[in-house]
Formats: C-alpha cells, sequence, structure tokens
C-alpha cells in the first residue's frame, strides 16, 4: 500500500515507526489517514521482526483532532448511518505489539484520544492536550470522556471537557496521562530508545504484559488479577522465560528467540 498521509518506516530493523503527515492541516484526522495508519499498524503488528511500534506527528502537531472541515458539513443522518467513527478509527485498539505515541505540538481533541489509544505516551516539552470539542458545539467522540478520566481522574477530565482548556506537558505528566516528558530536540531518540528496549525482550511476553495491563481498564480487580495470574503461569511453557531466568541465574545477558 502506498500512503499519502503518513510516513512509515523501520529503524534497526525492529521498531516500525509511523509519522502522521499532514502539516499544513496540523495532522487532522480524516478517514483517508485513519485508514492508511489501521494498515500500517496492521502491517508492523503482522511482522515478525518488528517488536514495537512508535506513532508521531511533527514538532508543531501530534494531531490537532477530527478533520473539522469534514466535521462541519455532517447532518445527524451523516454520522450516525455512516457510523462515524467506527471505521478504522480504532484500529489501534487491536494491535498486540506495543505502540508508543511521542507526543510533540498539539494533541487535542481525536488527536488527544488517538494518542491515548495507544499504550504510553511520551511528550516534548512543547505538548499540549486538549478535548476542546465543547467549543464546536459537540462532545469527544473517540474516547475522550472515557479514556481521559482513566487516566487523570474525574476532576481534572471534567474540567478538560467542560472548559475545553490545553494541558501542557508538565501538567500531563503530573496528572499521568504521559509517562516521560522530554526536550523537544530529544524527542524522537527518547521514544526510539524506549522502543529498542522493548523490542529485545520476548514478543510473547511484551504482548502478555500489554493484555495484562489493558485488562486493568475492563472489568473487576478479580478479574484482572485472575487474568493476570494465569497469564503468569502460562509464560513458564516459554523457551524465552527460561532463557530469561537461566540468563540471570548465569549472570550473562538473555538473547530471547520469542517462542
Ligand atoms: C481541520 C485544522 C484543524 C482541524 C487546525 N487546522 N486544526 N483543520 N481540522 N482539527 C488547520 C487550520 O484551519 C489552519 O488551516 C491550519 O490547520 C493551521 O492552523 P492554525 O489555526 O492557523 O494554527 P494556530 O493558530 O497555531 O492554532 C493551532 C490550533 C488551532 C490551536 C491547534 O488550529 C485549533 O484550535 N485547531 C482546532 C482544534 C480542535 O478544535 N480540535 C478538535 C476537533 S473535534 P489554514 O487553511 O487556515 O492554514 C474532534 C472530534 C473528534 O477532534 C471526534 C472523534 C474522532
Amino acid at each position: 500500500m502506498t500512503y499519502e498521509m503518513i510516513e512509515v518506516r523501520v529503524e534497526a530493523e525492529k521498531v516500525g515507526i509511523i509519522t502522521l503527515n499532514r502539516p499544513k492541516q496540523l495532522n487532522a484526522l480524516n478517514d483517508q489517514l485513519m485508514d492508511e495508519l489501521g494498515a500500517a499498524l496492521k502491517a508492523f503488528d503482522a511482522d515478525e521482526k518488528i517488536g514495537c511500534i512508535i506513532l508521531t506527528g511533527s514538532e508543531k502537531a501530534f494531531a490537532a483532532g477530527a478533520d473539522i472541515t469534514v466535521m462541519a458539513k455532517f447532518t445527524f443522518a451523516d454520522a450516525y448511518k455512516g457510523d462515524f467513527i467506527t471505521r478504522n478509527w480504532e484500529t489501534i485498539r487491536t494491535i498486540r505489539k506495543p505502540v508508543i505515541a511521542a507526543v510533540s505540538g498539539f494533541a487535542l481533541g481525536g488527536g488527544c484520544e488517538l494518542a491515548m489509544m495507544c499504550d504510553f505516551i511520551i511528550a516534548a516539552d512543547n505538548a499540549k492536550f486538549g478535548q476542546p470539542e465543547i467549543k464546536l458545539g459537540t462532545i469527544p467522540g473517540a474516547g475522550g470522556t472515557q479514556r481521559l478520566p482513566r487516566a487523570v481522574g474525574k476532576s481534572k477530565a471534567m474540567d478538560m471537557a467542560l472548559t475545553g482548556r490545553m494541558m501542557n506537558a508538565e501538567e500531563a505528566e503530573r496528572a499521568g496521562l504521559v509517562s516521560r516528558v522530554v526536550a523537544l530536540d530529544k524527542l524522537q531518540e527518547e521514544a526510539l530508545g524506549a522502543a529498542l528496549v522493548i523490542s529485545d525482550y520476548s514478543q510473547i511476553t511484551v504482548m502478555a504484559a500489554k493484555e495484562a495491563v489493558n485488562r486493568a481498564f475492563e472489568g473487576t480487580l478479580s478479574d484482572g488479577l485472575m487474568f493476570e495470574r494465569r497469564l503468569f503461569h502460562s509464560l513458564f511453557a516459554t523457551a524465552d522465560q527460561k532463557e530469561g531466568m537461566d540468563a540471570f541465574v548465569n549472570k550473562r545477558k538473555a538473547v530471547f528467540t520469542h517462542q
């Protein structure tokens, strides 16, 4: 597939990097971009050599939201019958390998929601997060009212959704929305460093860890704990667990074969 609205590349033969590429529109998200993003994510997920994926934007914008020029013309019937935004907007949720969002500049509306669909967010010090839909006479439609409270708690999520204000990188880190903040010129290096660390671990174990953490946001604590325990037990069936623990015991570096 050839891409027009994203750029795709591989680093060190094991990290897939997807860069949103509609700079003039601050990476505003439309169906074509999301179709391309979905296809690229699925291709990396299916590629045995890829251990981790990075999703990023430009220095000025990760993504400034869904394309308002498209939505402005929508009727209720268009949105409801067309099931806006189910079509390929949440493909990222189905990806089993880790996806890191490397965010600089604006991550607003659907852009903030897209970042929150990733497994964790590394932010540049110029990052700005927000759910400004209220200013447009609407509300978040791709998880902003659900994932933001889980990330930052009710009070701050309400503040963001009701006032439409932006949160800077420092506030986002304090609130737990992002895992790390780095200088803008160090963002790609930091994200790649994290992705390389992850890629060197057992892919099976990494996928299991991702699945287990995601379970924390579904269902009850006791169900989540049982899910975690059974996954933990099952990992003793892998060659990678044998390798990891043998390497520790024999004071050598583990070499995982993803089996
Ligand atoms: C379409 C957009 C856009 C968007 C920016 N642009 N955001 N086009 N959809 N979401 C365009 C502008 O129209 C402008 O085009 C160009 O990008 C540069 O933007 P400026 O406004 O000139 O830049 P600046 O003054 O730096 O302001 C940056 C900004 C502002 C604060 C990010 O652009 C802004 O407020 N954007 C809208 C943010 C927003 O409301 N997002 C939520 C959308 S609703 P021209 O042609 O004039 O150069 C949403 C719902 C999700 O996401 C629902 C489920 C998916």
